[in-house]
């Protein structure tokens, strides 16, 4: 009998299906640094990619600070399709094109701010878990490379210290957890204006406890475990009430992005909390998708970032192309907050490398220019 090839299709589907979930593909690093004694933390120079961070992160933490960073919300689908999903979206390179200027094309404002490339650092609380330091590794690490920081409401140092670790002129963005009772939200707004941050990134996924298995086994779960009475109305209203400028952060539909876009969100965040908040919540690739296929004029109409599952630097200009102005990371930066300033600064490096390096790859000369005919975003049958 013969088979068609049609028929065979399912077979193809199901081999691919089985392919395992990596969470670091094998790049070989198991082979170089597979001796490293138990705490000890290997030579920076040996870290050639973000995801060696995570090698580094799980056999040097212990197994509580570790799982309270790696942890996914229920059985982490999310946590896995946001690194995944970039898979699932190819680019569309150009050839025979001037790219030798490309570096000179990754500064990029956000709100206003300058900075030296499209990517920033996150709000992730609890730095002291990776680091006795804290936060001040990642706040002098993204000043060396000249990176935007945003910073957790639930970090270990306190926001005086934070702004105190701080170089003259370094801008830094505060992220905020807020309270039903808006006395105590006034009390948190003003609190983040004296201290001299130079916007609000409003957590708005979190209306109630995250769902983590992983870090509930050690004590380590969501520090924000209230139903929060939190809508369109509050997040006016608090705008009312500061001088600074209110990201919301987790938008994750099409419907929410629009609606930001009418209240006059200065910009939003497609998030969906680095897979830690909803199971089955879209990865920002897909939120993206979704705000492009149905309301192109959102990424016109306000500034749009995104994060969770960024890795390389083309998952970063996958999003870039759908008119993403910069991306965050937030686990890769913890982890590489192990080694301090110098870990963070590394991760920079290596980011800013893959980007330029990827982009001039794709046949972008200009990264303001990336433009969605770069990526193929059809659904495709063999690797769905
Ligand atoms: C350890 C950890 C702590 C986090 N804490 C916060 C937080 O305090 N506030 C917040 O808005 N998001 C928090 N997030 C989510 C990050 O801001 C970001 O959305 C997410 O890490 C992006 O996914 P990625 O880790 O895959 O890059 C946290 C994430 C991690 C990994
Ligand atoms: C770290 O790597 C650098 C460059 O390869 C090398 O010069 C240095 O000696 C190494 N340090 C250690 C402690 O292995
Ligand atoms: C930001 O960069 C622009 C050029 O893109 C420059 O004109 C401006 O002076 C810079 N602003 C600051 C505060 O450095
Ligand atoms: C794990 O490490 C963190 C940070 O160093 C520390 O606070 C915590 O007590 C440690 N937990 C265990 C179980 O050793
Ligand atoms: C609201 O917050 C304020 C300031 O933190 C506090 O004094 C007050 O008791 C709170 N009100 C309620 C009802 O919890
Ligand atoms: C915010 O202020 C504007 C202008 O003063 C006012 O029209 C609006 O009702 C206020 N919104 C809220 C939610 O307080
Ligand atoms: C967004 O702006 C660009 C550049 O001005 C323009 O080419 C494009 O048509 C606009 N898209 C929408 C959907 O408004």
């Amino acid at each position: 009998m013969r088979l068609s090839t049609v028929a065979l299709l399912p077979l193809f589907r199901a081999a691919f299906a089985a392919r395992p979930f990596l969470n670091e593909p094998d790049t070989g690093i198991e082979d170089v640094l597979g001796n490293t004694p138990k705490g000890t933390l290997p030579n920076l120079t040996s870290i050639v990619g973000l995801p060696d961070f995570d090698y580094v992160a799980r056999h040097y933490m212990n197994l509580s600070g570790y799982s309270y960073y790696r942890n996914g919300a229920a059985g982490e689908w999310s946590y896995r399709n946001n690194l995944e999903a970039f898979h699932r979206i190819r680019l569309r390179p150009r050839v025979l094109v001037d790219i030798t200027n490309i570096e000179s094309s990754l500064p990029t404002k956000i709100l206003g701010h300058n900075f030296s490339a499209p990517f920033f650092i996150s709000p992730c609380a609890r730095a002291g878990y990776g680091n006795a330091e804290g936060e001040k590794g990642l706040v002098r690490g993204a000043s060396q490379g000249n990176i935007l920081y945003m910073v957790s409401d639930f970090s270990s140092l306190s926001k005086p210290e934070i702004q105190a670790a701080k170089t003259s002129g370094q801008v830094l963005f505060q992220q905020l957890y807020v309270a039903s009772n808006f006395t105590e939200t006034q009390r948190q707004l003003d609190q983040a204006a004296a201290a001299g941050f130079a916007a609000i990134v409003l957590t708005v996924d979190s209306a109630a406890d995250g769902n983590r298995h992983r870090a509930v086994r050690f004590g380590v779960g969501s520090a924000d475990s209230e139903y929060t009475y939190f809508t369109w109305d509050y997040y006016n209203q608090m705008r009312n009430s500061t001088r600074l400028p209110i990201i919301p952060k987790g938008i994750m539909s099409v419907e929410d992005a629009v609606k930001a876009v009418e209240v006059g969100a200065p910009a939003i965040y497609l998030s969906n909390h680095g897979g830690r908040q909803l199971d089955g919540a879209p990865s920002p690739l897909e939120i993206a998708l979704e705000i492009y296929e149905q309301a192109p004029y959102v990424f016109n109409r306000t500034e749009v970032y995104a994060d969770g599952g960024v890795r390389y630097g083309a998952d970063a200009l996958k999003l870039l192309a759908l008119g993403v102005k910069a991306v965050g990371l937030g686990r890769p930066f913890m982890y590489a907050n192990i080694y301090g300033d110098k870990g963070v600064k590394h991760a920079i490096d290596l980011m800013k490398r893959e980007v330029a390096i990827d982009a001039a790859n794709l046949g972008v000369g200009d990264l303001k220019k990336i433009s969605p005919t770069y990526i193929d975003y059809r659904p495709n049958y063999w690797y769905s």
